[in-house]
């Protein structure tokens, strides 16, 4: 079912510091900063030829990942995610199969403008996915 590796996501305490060793130390393509309010992240995208990365610093004051940092203050990879051909399919074959999709199991707007979801990591070998549709 699941098809590419759409984006690794690291959480990161300094945004401008992590889009540095990308950029300067890993010679990687990096974007400018966006917020992405809706999300609680600002994201800065690395583009890679095989995929991205997501740096993620928390934005607002109920972000998603700020309690992540406050586990991994270092920061550390956040979520995988991979990319079907249908959530709503999807959606139903990992509820089918007993896997829980966070939040209220409906897919939303994700950081590219397409729909996502997300499946508990304890269901997933301790990786919190993030299913997209591509
Ligand atoms: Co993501």
């Amino acid at each position: 079912m699941i098809g590419r590796l759409n984006h690794v996501a690291i959480a990161v305490p300094d945004l401008g510091a992590a889009t540095a060793t990308y950029r300067d130390t890993l010679g990687a393509k990096v974007s400018e900063p966006v917020d992405l309010p809706e999300h609680g992240v600002t994201t800065v995208f690395v583009e890679l030829p095989n995929t991205k990365i997501e740096l993620l610093k928390p934005l607002g004051e109920k972000s998603p990942i700020a309690k992540f940092l406050e586990k991994n203050p270092d920061g550390g990879i956040h979520h995988l995610c991979y990319e079907v051909d249908d959530i709503e399919a999807a959606r139903q074959k990992l509820v089918d199969e007993g896997a829980r999709v966070l939040g209220d199991g409906k897919p939303r707007i994700g950081a590219h403008g397409k729909p996502v979801l997300f499946l508990h990591p304890k269901d997933f070998i301790g990786t919190l996915v993030e299913i997209e549709q591509a």
